[in-house]
């Protein structure tokens, strides 16, 4: 991915607004779990990432596109919560520490190899080795929850 990407997403979400509903797959899989670190690779505006900070999630953002980041800033003043934007390339972003107890990959549409770049580091940035349930969640494409990565080892 180039810097170029981004500029294409910041025109986009410049334009016109993005849907601010959670993903319904999403809903469905964080419903049960506790609140705790999450890690949103291509967050975008952040409809998930807000979603979750509303539960009482601490949400960090990895986005190429300023606007998005900034419209999800906006939107967590509205609402009232914390975020931690960054703006990176989710193929180069390392986290400081793994610790992440869910992952959110949503409608990033990497290709299959850029796809296992982004699980792998999606996987690196969990804390199951501490014990806690870790997710990772691709809705799209392949479409489903048959796409979720569980229990990340
Ligand atoms: C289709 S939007 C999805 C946004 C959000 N995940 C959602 O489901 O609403 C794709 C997002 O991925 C971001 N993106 C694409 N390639 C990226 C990359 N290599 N690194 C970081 N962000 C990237 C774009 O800037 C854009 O915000």
């Amino acid at each position: 991915m180039t810097a170029s990407s981004g500029e294409m997403w910041d025109r986009r979400f410049a334009e016109r607004a993005w849907p601010a509903d959670p993903d319904p797959y999403l809903v469905e899989l964080a419903e049960s779990l506790s609140p705790g670190r999450g890690l949103d690779l291509g967050a975008g505006p952040g409809r998930n990432s807000l979603w979750l900070a509303a539960k009482g999630w601490d949400m960090t953002l990895v986005d190429l596109s300023r606007v998005g980041l900034d419209q999800a800033l906006a939107g967590a003043g509205a609402l009232g919560v914390t975020i931690a934007p960054v703006h990176a390339d989710v193929y180069d972003w390392q986290p400081d520490e793994a610790g992440f107890d869910l992952v959110i990959v949503a409608n990033l549409h990497p290709g299959p190899d850029a796809l296992a770049v982004i699980l792998g580091r999606a996987r690196s940035a969990t804390a199951a080795p501490t014990g806690r349930t870790s997710r990772s969640y691709s809705p799209g494409p392949p479409n489903g929850p048959d796409v979720m990565l569980s229990d990340a080892s």
